[in-house]
């Protein structure tokens, strides 16, 4: 089967085309254009995302099919919750459009099943049963994946997203949006020296079964930054900074995701969402996990962040179960992650 996939749900318009079936899926092509526009703002501006993926979404789909090589296409994959409404929108309308003129299925997808996928297109082992922790600009999942679309929910965050504080700490430090890979390269090459902060709601004495064993919060964490800005001279202390945050936020994420395998006794991790691209992240978490004989997979930036090649292969596993939607699929800003199994 080949899917077209349909991206809009932010600030990226993306296009792809996979072809396959059950986990043998190869990716033929993938457009993804970024909204460098909303830099100037600090942030994603909704109006102006949704603007701009009208302008973009024809050409860019075109595109796509133009690197897939045919536009023979079997099923279309879109975006339709979590995100911007507006922005969201602009995907579902044009999916529901392409498909009903076309006389093909059309399937809507939520974004975040969508990044449990993407390591799997890169990675043939990265399919379940695998813990997953999903850390994007909107979200901080850490969720148990018995088996694809049966999904245990362990922990999120109770305040920012994992993204959401690299960025704020960043604009604290005086970096340029979006902060993460910022973050990151200035933490690569600084020494945390006198700083030292709190690992946010991770105590030894936690127990599974507490509330917050798998709940993550980094607003503290953002505000003890921001008190070590006020009390430091920021062009000396800059980098000390960045990578006191940084090792606090990664110490949180990698032991509760250590825990999350542990209990369901998993033998693989897979990452998912921007801060997936984190090297630190990453490197941490192969680390704490290798001698334990648990496999680490990160997907590689591209598939990392926003994409429409991991919404192609999440439709497919729905549509191979032969789920579709109707033409009066709509756009939400949230809603649940499908499949959710109590936890
Ligand atoms: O998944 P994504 O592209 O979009 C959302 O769905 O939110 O994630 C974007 C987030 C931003 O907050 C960005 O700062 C962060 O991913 N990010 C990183 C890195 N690269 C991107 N955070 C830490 N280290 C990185 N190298
Ligand atoms: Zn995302």
């Amino acid at each position: 089967m080949r899917v077209l996939g349909i991206e809009t749900s932010c600030d990226e318009t993306s296009a792809a085309v996979i072809e396959g079936t059950g986990d043998l899926v190869t990716q033929r092509a993938l457009v993804i254009l970024s909204q460098d526009v909303h830099r100037i703002f600090g942030g994603v501006v909704p109006e102006i995302a949704s603007r701009a993926h009208l302008t973009a979404i024809v050409p860019v789909v075109e595109q796509a099919l133009r690197d897939a090589g045919s536009s023979e296409i079997d099923a279309v994959a879109v975006t339709n919750a979590p995100g911007l409404v507006g922005a969201l929108l602009v995907g579902v309308s044009y999916a529901k459009a392409y498909a009903f003129a076309r006389g093909i299925p059309v399937i809507g997808v939520h974004h975040m099943e969508g990044h449990l996928f993407a390591t799997a297109l890169e990675h043939p082992d990265a399919v379940p049963p695998f813990t997953a922790l999903l850390v994007s600009g909107g979200h901080t999942l850490l969720v148990d994946v018995e088996a694809w679309g049966q999904y245990r929910l362990l922990g999120r965050t109770r305040d920012d997203a994992a993204g959401e504080a690299f960025d704020k700490v960043a604009k604290l430090l005086g970096l340029p949006y979006p902060g993460g890979p910022h973050i990151d390269r200035l933490a690569a090459r600084s020494e945390s020296g006198d700083y030292r902060f709190a690992r946010p709601m991770l105590r030894r004495d936690q127990q599974p079964g507490d509330s917050d064993f798998y709940d993550f919060s980094f607003s503290g964490l953002k505000t003890a930054v921001l008190n070590a800005v006020r009390s430091s001279d920021l062009e000396a202390s800059r980098g000390a900074i960045a990578r006191a945050f940084q090792d606090a936020l990664v110490d949180t994420l990698v032991e509760k995701t250590a825990r999350a395998a542990r209990q369901f006794n998993r033998a693989r991790v897979v990452l998912g969402g921007g801060v997936a691209c984190n090297t630190s992240l990453v490197r941490a978490m192969r680390e704490r996990l290798s001698s334990r004989g648990v496999q680490v997979f990160a997907p590689t930036p591209r598939l990392a962040t926003d994409n429409a090649a991991m919404i192609a292969r999440a439709g497919l596993f729905h549509l191979e179960r032969g789920e579709r939607s109707t033409l009066d699929l709509n756009a939400f800003a949230s809603q649940p992650l499908p499949g959710l199994v109590a936890a």
